[in-house]
């Protein structure tokens, strides 16, 4: 099977006090392996939301979500998270690096917790293909942004996950950082033969992928 995530009428709501906020409505949508696909729309519209739906850290209202051969929509938090942190990489805004940490340490760590063979070695591979081999050893607040978020890529990347979810990867990142960034993922995912789901407002890296899906009021285009 070719498929690697689907999604069936799926929403979501959110209760603020008595207010009800549907915030994704009848999402289908079915993603195949190694597909790159950007999701753009206007701020509020759900695009994050829906990140966090198909990451399972938010529980659909309704619908049902399938990764590869699991419904995650009827699994229990601790069964989600086991296939989350095998199979699923996210990279956010925001780099939530640990600041007393080196480079080196912040990627080796999630692969310590995995009980992966030579965290350190191998986390000093991922940080030299993106070029960040004279900067293994500094702490994240003496690394400038671009840097910090490559480090944050090689961590979310360390178990070689089928699939990376990114929201605005480069939304804190001037335009030659944002290329860079931009560039290191998308050859990553087509050597690694992994699937990308990238939230952006930059059209052009937007249309850096294979598929565009546009939201609008909380609804696929
Ligand atoms: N925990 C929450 N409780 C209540 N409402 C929420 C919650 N999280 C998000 N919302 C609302 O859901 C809507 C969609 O939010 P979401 O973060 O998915 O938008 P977005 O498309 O990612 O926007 P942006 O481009 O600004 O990041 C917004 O109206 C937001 O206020
Ligand atoms: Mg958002």
């Amino acid at each position: 099977m070719n498929t690697l995530l689907k999604l069936k009428k799926v929403n979501l709501k959110y209760q603020t006090g008595k207010e009800t906020i549907k915030v994704l409505k009848n999402i289908d949508l079915t993603t195949k392996r190694k597909e790159t696909i950007s999701i753009v729309g206007e701020s509020g519209s759900g695009k994050t939301s829906l990140i966090m739906l198909i990451a399972g850290l938010e529980k659909a209202t309704s619908g049902k979500i399938y990764f590869q051969d699991h419904e995650i929509t009827k699994l229990s938090e601790d069964e989600i998270s086991n296939i989350r942190k095998k199979n699923i990489g996210i990279i956010f805004q925001s780099f939530y690096l640990i600041p007393n940490y080196s480079a080196i340490e912040n990627v080796a760590l999630t692969l310590e917790l995995n009980n992966f063979k030579n965290p350190e070695k191998e986390a000093k591979l991922l940080l030299e293909r993106f070029g960040l081999k004279h900067r293994f050893n500094n702490l994240p607040s003496q690394l400038s942004g671009g840097e910090q978020q490559r480090v944050a890529i090689a961590r979310s990347i360390a178990m070689r996950p089928k699939l990376i979810l990114a929201d605005e990867p480069t939304g804190n990142l001037d335009t030659e950082n944002s290329l860079m960034i931009s560039n290191i993922l998308f050859n990553y995912v087509k050597e690694e033969g992994s699937s990308l789901i990238m939230v952006t407002h930059d059209s052009k890296l937007a249309n850096k992928a294979k598929r565009k899906i546009k939201i609008k009021d909380g609804k696929i285009k």
